[in-house]
């Protein structure tokens, strides 16, 4: 089947609307905490945590990012590093750069308004189409429609869309089917449930391997079911094959109990947080060591840290320096200046923006119980 916006058959256009915005009213969630709100800096904050991230998790950073921050003044004014430190363990941390650079966005350029077109919306740092759109919908009623991963399951279920997800064509052509699918005449209301009914559908119904048609509003009209396997769609793109990282941490530690400790460049892994150097290649590190007899080397064992794309795999090395240096000029990592770093107890760093290996690392000094990175 072709994938453009007329292409969508009139039965399926009229009721597949009114069928989510009718499931959602009745089985969808309501009680989310950033329900029930047309507030946009309560909505854009849930919607950039909820990114890549399970709403069980998110239930507790949303909490205290609003306490901490009520307003897009307070998070505008605050520093970067404090809110990398709250945002810790979330991951995907270039959401939280681009959160504290939007929140200034808005009080510099729109007087501490969110702009209220989805398009508008786009323009600001870390905000999507999809996120646009849904700020949009559930805020100022825009009649316009999202499409995040789920989304684009859900539709490439109902549609039974053949095309290439890898061709941008076809990813255009989804937004098309997706935004002709919103009727002319949806009320704001409508545009609530509908919005938060596309996303409850795909994260509680239309699952990735197991959906449950049997609970689905849409399975009369769905194309993908009526073929007898909805799995087979979305189409997957061929994988890359998954990389392994080796990386060394040299954890300097001075005599007094104070570990040294860099902003990572702000690009690429770990960018923006703060860790200990970081060297590519042992090599270094131990040619340095066997000039340095003072220094005493534990070697920890190592770690593997999945990322999104790749496997980390990481071998800590504590130096415990015999002299009190005010900083490190042993080696350190490619792109950080040698001598710029902080020298921190356990507790001071984990006021920080850390890695998460790194932050478990200074708990389980900060509790006194151990002296290895492990999980
Ligand atoms: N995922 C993204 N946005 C969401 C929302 N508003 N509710 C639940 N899950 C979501």
């Amino acid at each position: 089947m072709g994938m453009c916006a007329p292409d969508i058959p009139t039965a399926l256009r009229q009721a597949f609307f009114a069928r989510v915005v009718a499931w959602q009213r009745q089985h969808g969630r309501h009680d989310l905490p950033w329900q029930g709100t047309r507030d946009p800096y309560r909505v854009w904050l849930s919607e950039i945590m909820l990114q890549q991230t399970q709403v069980r998790t998110v239930l507790a950073y949303y909490g205290r990012f609003v306490q901490r921050f009520p307003t897009v003044h307070a998070l505008a004014n605050a520093s970067l590093d404090e809110v990398l430190a709250l945002w810790s363990g979330l991951g995907y941390y270039s959401r939280a750069r681009h959160l504290h650079a939007c929140a200034q966005a808005v009080v510099a350029q729109h007087g501490g308004r969110f702009p209220a077109s989805a398009e508008a919306l786009a323009t600001l740092p870390g905000i999507g189409a999809s996120t646009a759109a849904a700020i949009a919908a559930f805020c100022f009623g825009q009649r316009c429609s999202i499409l995040d991963g789920n989304v684009r399951r859900v539709l490439s279920r109902v549609l039974a869309d053949a095309s290439d997800p890898a061709r941008a064509s076809a990813q255009k052509a989804l937004w098309a089917a997706a935004q002709a699918l919103v009727p002319p005449d949806a009320t704001p209301d409508d545009m609530a449930a509908y919005t938060q009914g596309l996303m409850d559908l795909g994260a509680t119904v239309c699952t990735r391997s197991r959906p449950r048609c049997d609970a689905c509003p849409v399975a009369a009209l769905c194309a993908g079911r009526a073929s007898g396997d909805p799995t087979a769609w979305p189409r997957r793109a061929p994988r890359a094959a998954r990389r392994t990282v080796s990386w060394c941490l040299p954890l300097y530690l001075r005599a007094d109990g104070a570990w040294w400790l860099q902003r990572r460049p702000a690009r690429g892994i770990w960018a923006g947080l703060w860790a200990p150097p970081v060297l590519a290649a042992i090599e270094a590190l131990t040619a340095w060591l066997q000039d340095q007899p003072g220094v005493q080397a534990d070697w920890p064992a190592a770690l593997t840290h999945a990322l999104t794309h790749r496997d980390l795999r990481l071998q800590p090395v504590v130096c415990h320096l015999p002299t009190r240096p005010g900083s490190v000029s042993a080696p350190s990592a490619p792109g950080v200046e040698p001598d710029r770093g902080v020298w921190c107890s356990p507790s001071e760093a984990l006021a920080l923006g850390l890695p998460a290996p790194i932050r478990l690392w200074f708990q389980s000094l900060a509790s006194g119980s151990r002296t290895s990175i492990s999980r």
